[in-house]
């Protein structure tokens, strides 16, 4: 989703900016625009565009090789994808530009004061109402600091800005919900929407908060709090490099570099001490075990929303912990049954989901602890919870989330199994998963799978089904490959099938079921009977074959971990589909990385 990055240091800030925003792609965009202030002439050079930076060189956009300046990546909320939407926008006397990442909810309303006090718009954005409107505290405000202050204060909905002036070597940022972070480099200043875009910079690192204003300005950087207008002390902070990595090495695609990835970082996700896991083992054991009237909920969206359900299945299924998901975005009707002796464990590869950090937000008003399993170092979530863990899986650049997924949920079999004393077996069902993939990666040219996505990509129409353990994966599956192949895939309990999902099998309708050797499998086997006795196409996703399948997909063993194993062949069957049918299996249409907004 949008992203900003803004420069000031020594280097050519068009050069440094544009790394920023190729290092923000992955989180998705349609469109993106650099300004960069040459303080010699005091003009703001602007240059923005649809489409993909690409290899756009910073020499061809501008002359100048100024050494301050900021960008943007933009994905439309608010007006169609052109030039003009793209941010930055120019302030009417061109005195500054300002970027936007979030949504202003109050737009409308700020709109027609502003038209009715004479203000023109150029675009179609809620963005420039924000630029308009600093225009009009400026009237009245002794300079840029409170104009921009003043105007933030009148804004609504989650959003952060960012704002370069022409003169006074100056950019402001202030922080509301959508991400902002500050990295301290060596005589460079970069404020970002993530530390992966300055990654390659530094890793000294200032976090913003909400209603946080950083104020970069003739070399100096300060930091304030919005509402009290006050100074604030500024802390920095130091994360690990080695979780910053953004390269493909060798691979084609992030996607299956990701896919591949998870032979080790599986196993990385759970290597916590119990020392480290037992504050919030203890929490859970005392609230809601035995006797406890405190419930546990899990909580994410999209691909996260089905790894906290999956967690929340291993919670109840191995520790007897009444344990409930919920979609991040469907929390209205539980809004007031949190208290203060449950705890949320909120999932998100980001941690900057907007979603999930309001429902976090619901849970924490009525004191619900809070725990998190996060990939993004120093990302909202973590900040807001009680309990942080992190599934320490590396930067995942793929839109469509691999890595993120298995590891979270080898991280909820850890938590469950160790709730009942089996710290030690969990982590060596885990290590053994992670050695089987290393030997299933090893050599394997994925024909198989190769050969399915082959005879498969013509087809519109896609079910898998799953019970049980393997219910999410069944979910998760279906979501991945609709993702990247833009084909409807859904995925349904097998026991969902008689009640009406049968209706749709026809003729070569193709089918998968999740099979493992467990106490569903004789259900999976008669659903795919059925659905075979109606023509349906059957694909067994499976540890051996069976005549009930038209065709065979051996999975990689796992045994309590299982449901994270068979997640596997669904990714690769959309990587390989995807390619066979000219997708971007890392930059899918329409979809963003990191959604913050809602
Ligand atoms: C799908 C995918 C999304 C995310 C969802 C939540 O492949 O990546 O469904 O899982 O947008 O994002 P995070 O995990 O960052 O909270």
């Amino acid at each position: 989703m949008c992203g900003i990055f803004g420069y000031a240091g020594r280097d050519n800030a068009a050069e440094r900016i544009i790394n920023g925003l190729k290092r923000l792609e992955y989180r998705g965009y349609d469109s993106w625009g650099v300004a960069i202030a040459d303080l010699d002439s005091e003009q703001i050079n602007l240059v923005k565009h649809t489409g993909k930076i690409g290899e756009v060189s910073s020499e061809k956009l501008f002359d100048t090789t100024s050494t301050i300046g900021i960008g943007h990546t933009r994905w439309a909320t608010h007006g169609g994808v052109t030039d003009t939407n793209a941010h930055p926008h120019y302030s009417t006397d061109k005195s500054f530009v300002l970027a936007q990442n979030g949504i202003v909810e109050n737009y409308q309303e700020l709109k027609s004061e502003l038209i009715s006090k004479g203000y023109e718009f150029i675009s179609q954005t809620d963005t420039e109402v924000i630029v308009r409107l600093v225009e009009e505290e400026l009237k009245t405000a002794q300079d840029l600091h409170e104009a921009v202050r003043q105007a933030f204060l009148k804004l609504t909905g989650r959003n952060t800005i960012i704002v370069l002036e022409k003169k006074n070597s100056h950019i402001i940022a202030v922080r509301n919900g959508s991400p902002l972070v500050i990295g301290i480099g060596n005589e460079e200043i970069i404020i970002a929407s993530d530390t992966l875009s300055f990654a390659d910079r530094t890793n000294k690192v200032i976090l913003v908060e909400n209603y946080q204003m950083v104020e970069y300005k003739n070399g100096e950087t300060k930091l304030f709090d919005v509402k009290e207008n006050a100074e604030l002390k500024t802390e920095i902070i130091e994360l690990d490099q080695a979780d910053t990595k953004v390269e493909k090495e060798g691979f084609d695609h992030f996607m299956i570099k990701e896919i591949v990835e998870q032979r080790y970082t599986i196993n990385e996700a759970v290597q916590y001490t119990l020392d480290e896991l037992n504050p919030l083992l203890g929490r859970i054991k005392e609230k809601s075990s035995k006797g406890g009237q405190g419930k546990v909920y899990t909580v994410g969206a999209g691909t996260a929303g089905f790894a906290a359900m999956q967690i929340a299945f291993f919670l109840r299924k191995h520790a007897n912990v009444n344990a409930t998901e919920l979609k991040a975005y469907e929390m209205e009707s539980y809004k007031n049954l949190f208290t203060p002796e449950d705890t949320l464990i909120a999932v998100s590869q980001s941690g900057e989901t907007a979603d999930t950090i309001e429902a976090i937000e619901f849970a924490k008003e009525k004191g619900t602890k809070i725990a998190s399993i996060v990939n993004m170092l120093g990302s909202t979530i973590t900040r807001i919870s009680d309990y942080k863990y992190f599934s320490r899986s590396g930067a995942e650049i793929c839109v469509a989330s691999t890595k993120a997924f298995t590891a979270q949920t080898a991280w909820g079999l850890l938590l469950a199994l160790s709730l009942i004393g089996k710290y030690e077996e969990a982590k060596k069902v885990v290590k053994d998963l992670s050695q089987n993939l290393e030997s299933f990666f090893e050599g394997n040219d994925f024909s198989n799978i190769k050969n399915l996505a082959k005879k498969l990509k013509d087809q519109e129409h896609f079910f898998v089904l799953g019970k049980g353990q393997n219910f999410v994966a069944s979910l998760e599956g279906a979501l991945k490959i609709k993702e990247i192949t833009y084909k409807h895939f859904e995925g349904f309990a097998a026991g969902e099938l008689k009640h009406g999902v049968i209706a749709l099998i026809d003729q070569g309708t193709p089918v998968f079921g999740i099979i493992s050797n467990d106490e569903n499998k004789a259900d999976m086997l008669s659903a795919l009977a059925e659905v075979k006795a109606r023509g349906g196409f059957t694909i067994g996703v499976a540890k051996e074959n069976n005549e009930l399948f038209d065709f065979f997909i051996e999975t990689i063993e796992g045994h309590e971990a299982d449901s994270i194993a068979n997640i596997i062949p669904f990714q690769l069957i959309s990587y390989f589909m995807a390619l066979q049918l000219g997708n971007s299996p890392d930059k899918p249409r329409n979809l963003a990385k990191s959604v913050t907004v809602k």
